[in-house]
């Protein structure tokens, strides 16, 4: 399923829409960005994962101008959109991450994009392929829906996400589009992944939290 028709929206709207679908959105792009420029290299070569339209790659030439990039993406319409925003500056392969070979690189990164991988033992595949492609001090970055440790917290967190969903949709829709990810999207607890990376081999710290949104980086 194309990325668009798995949200529920056309393509070409994606840019727009994406912020009205995920609260912080802009900011955990940023901050994901952010944490590339914590690197001492000044040209990392950058591999992101389910790129989409670009928008995290962009974030990484703003904190790292000289970066390097490929996106992996499934959906040949969004690689398009990513080529186009980023003006050549992105080399695309049209494939699935979690069988298209990772080339050796300083930085992995993903946003909204590793919640496609329904079982924790494919994602801890997908963790130590990226550790294994990783130069020495390099590090994988994702932002993405990370779920709080209590049913409590999440049913909460949960209540807040329709919340601004509502901000432009009505009851039923907002509800519809909750309904329908949960049935297509696996999260994990912020303590889970951090595990999963843990046992590629990653150092883990957590660049930002809000909500039941994380930037989560793994340092090789
Ligand atoms: C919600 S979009 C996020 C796009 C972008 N990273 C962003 O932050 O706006 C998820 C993207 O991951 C891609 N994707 C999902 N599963 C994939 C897979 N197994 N292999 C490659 N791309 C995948 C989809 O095609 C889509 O472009």
């Amino acid at each position: 399923m194309g990325a668009a028709t798995h949200l529920g929206i056309n393509l070409g709207d994606y840019d727009a829409v994406i912020r009205t679908l995920i609260p912080h959105y802009q900011e955990l792009i940023g901050a994901a960005g952010a944490a590339v420029g914590a690197l001492t290299r000044t040209a990392p070569a950058v591999v992101d994962l389910g790129t989409g339209s670009g928008a995290l790659a962009q974030a990484i030439l703003t904190a790292r101008p000289r970066a390097r990039l490929t996106g992996i993406d499934e959906d040949a319409g969004m690689l398009a959109m990513a080529a186009k925003r980023l003006r050549g500056r992105i080399t695309t392969i049209h494939g699935n991450f979690e069988t298209t070979p990772i080339p050796r690189c300083d930085v992995v990164s993903a946003s909204f994009a590793l919640h496609h991988i329904r079982a924790s033992r494919r994602k801890a595949a997908l963790y130590r392929r990226a550790y294994a492609a990783l130069t020495r001090g390099g590090l994988i970055v994702s932002a993405d829906c990370c779920l709080a440790a209590t049913a409590a917290l999440q049913k909460n967190h949960r209540a807040g996400w329709l919340a601004h969903l509502r901000q432009n949709y009505s009851p039923a829709r907002a509800e519809g589009f909750l309904s329908a990810w949960a049935k297509e999207d696996v999260y994990f607890t912020l303590e889970q992944e951090m595990a999963l990376l843990k046992r590629a081999g990653f150092k883990v710290e957590v660049a930002f939290r809000k909500t039941c949104f994380a930037v989560v980086v793994g340092l090789k």
